[in-house]
């Protein structure tokens, strides 16, 4: 579907709104038309001496621009609700869409890139969304209803005041191609800048550790210089537009005024009709300067639309297959047949030839050096991604054939990069089960070993922890995805790297626990810390991933 059609299916949604609208600028529309015909009668009357009509028209006239406010009022209204109904509809399916995008997709993209079209994106389709609603279309039937009531008029003049419209097409299709272009430009490095600020303040520690801020300073003179240069080019096509388009009036009407006076001296027109008539000339520019806007305000929000529609359209690479079925509890084997995995095509390969079985309640440990593939191994059972080759199994099934949901629920993982929310302790602890108590919550956070410290704090489980944890330790945010395991109660259990960040006496706590919580669970546990090694059963080693060996505990 084209862009413009898949944007218009967005606001066909909201058509009782819509048809309103339109009604409303068509009431619009006619008022505006109508006061040429009054001027007209006005006139009239003051050539007349009459009075009584004169205060009868000016009546009328105040009657008909009455109406035409409080239209205008029910219009804007009406008009900003249907902007923001198509805006809300909009940001919560790219939200929704986002959610059940796989990992790689995450992995492979920018995340400024996604942020600027979920913010810069749509703040650009309901700014000009608004505009045109607002602003433009009362004025989209006005030179119609104007055209005709000119025709009528005097259509041999009407007919040289169609040169405006004419020239109007003629600048538009050469501009509409250069403005999408560079509408989309513009909002590509909008997202370049995007991601650059959200690196640097995410990185702010380094930048300063590093002394990087001139370099920094200097990437970003070249990215603002990009913007702008893509942003000129728009304002250049659109800076062409409305000086022609004046021109365009002068000259329509000096043209008009010269001819019309030709037509009084020959007693065709009389001179109330020329004023009335030059008042509908003036009404009809107004409205076409304003028209001549919506094609650079469409090719805006096509642009936009067009970025949204392309994250829209990303297909999740990991997805339930049809009649993928549920699982509730499992014993916990759990079997990597064969497996060879690779992150992208043009990568070497992450994982080869992995056969391994683990057996019910089993604690494995898996070691290896950095980058042998410890964690994508174990990101494999939850389906965070698939392997190219092999399978895995769970309880003898095929994780594929498994609801992802299901699948999901019964893992449990303490990642190695701990994530937090920013939300209270309690918000944070209860992701490991949503809806859980606050005494479940406790006790939970009791065998993490994370209750006393949380007592401490001010408003104690209701204290927020900062974005991503930020008031916390390493070791304390570790302690709290540890809580939320302990509350989730998981079939299959993957610890990767918990104790790394741990000081001696925290470990200790920890593995006081951890015992409870590796009891009747097939765990797996990434770690090179011996005190973690000793709770295994077995130990396997990776080596650039392959299974270098296998070892009793
Ligand atoms: N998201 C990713 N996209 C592409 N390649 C990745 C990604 N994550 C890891 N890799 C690559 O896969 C390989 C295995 O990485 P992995 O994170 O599994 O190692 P690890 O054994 O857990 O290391 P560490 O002990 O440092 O955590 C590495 O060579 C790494 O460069
Ligand atoms: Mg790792």
């Amino acid at each position: 579907m084209k862009t413009s059609d898949r944007f218009l299916s967005y606001i066909a949604m909201y058509k009782l709104k819509a048809i309103s609208i339109g009604f409303i600028v068509m009431l619009i529309s006619i008022c505006a038309v109508m006061s040429v015909p009054l001027l007209e009668r006005i006139i009239e009357s003051m050539g007349n001496k009459d009075t009584n009509s004169m205060i009868f028209w000016l009546s009328m006239t105040i009657v008909v621009y009455v109406i035409r406010s409080f239209a205008a009022y029910a219009q804007i209204t009406l008009s900003y609700s249907l902007v923001l109904d198509i805006i809300t509809n909009l940001r919560m399916d790219l939200f929704s869409h986002l959610q059940h995008l796989s990992l790689d997709f995450y992995d492979n993209r920018e995340s400024g890139k996604t942020l600027s079209v979920l913010l810069a994106d749509i703040q650009m389709i309901r700014l000009t969304l608004t505009e045109i609603f607002i602003k433009i279309f009362r004025h989209v039937l006005t030179p119609v209803g104007l055209v005709a009531y000119l025709l009528y008029m005097n259509y041999k003049l009407t007919i040289i005041l169609m040169i405006i419209p004419l020239m109007m097409t003629v600048l538009f299709k050469k501009s509409r191609v250069i403005m999408r272009n560079a509408s989309r430009k513009a909002s590509e490095s909008s997202g370049q800048i995007a991601s650059f600020f959200q690196e640097n303040i995410r990185g702010a520690k380094v930048v300063k550790g590093f002394g990087l801020e001139n370099i920094q300073m200097q990437q970003m003179k070249i990215i603002n210089h990009e913007n702008v240069e893509c942003i000129k080019k728009e304002a250049r096509v659109i800076a062409i537009q409305d000086p022609f388009l004046f021109l365009a009036h002068v000259i329509a009407s000096v043209i008009i005024i010269g001819i019309a006076s030709a037509f009084i001296i020959s007693g065709e027109m009389t001179p109330a009709e020329l004023i009335s008539y030059l008042l509908g000339v003036f009404l009809f520019i107004d409205p076409i300067r304003e028209i001549s806007k919506l094609n650079i305000l469409f090719q805006r929000i096509l642009a936009s639309a067009g970025r949204v529609f392309e994250l829209l359209d990303l297909k999740p690479s990991v997805i339930d297959k049809p009649g993928a079925f549920a699982l509730n509890h499992v014993k916990g084997k759990i079997e990597f047949q064969k497996v060879d995995f690779q992150y992208q095509d043009d990568r070497s390969q992450s994982l080869t030839k992995i056969d391994l079985v683990v057996h019910p309640g089993e604690i494995i440990a898996i070691t290896g050096e950095s980058g042998a593939g410890k964690t994508t191994m174990v990101n494999l059972i939850p389906r965070f991604y698939d392997p190219i080759k092999g399978c895995i199994l769970v309880d003898g099934q095929n994780i594929r054939g498994i609801s992802l949901r299901s699948l999901r629920d019964i893992i449990g993982i303490v990642p190695q990069e701990t994530i937090l929310f920013s939300g209270t302790f309690q918000d944070n602890i209860a992701i490991g089960k949503p809806g859980a108590s606050l005494e479940e919550i406790e006790t939970a956070a009791k065998l993490a070993n994370i209750h006393d410290f949380v007592m401490q704090q001010p408003s104690k489980y209701h204290t927020l922890v900062g974005e991503n944890g930020a008031f916390l330790s390493e070791g304390q945010r570790q302690r709290i995805a540890i809580a939320r395991c302990f509350l989730k109660n998981p079939d299959i259990l993957i610890l990767d790297e918990i104790t790394a960040s741990l000081d001696e006496n925290s470990e200790k706590l920890i593995m006081n626990s951890l015992n409870r919580l590796l009891e009747k669970r097939t765990t797996f546990i990434i770690s090179h810390r011996q005190s973690l090694l000793q709770l295994a059963d077995r130990v396997i080693c990776l080596d650039n991933g392959r299974i270098k060996n296998y070892a009793e505990s």
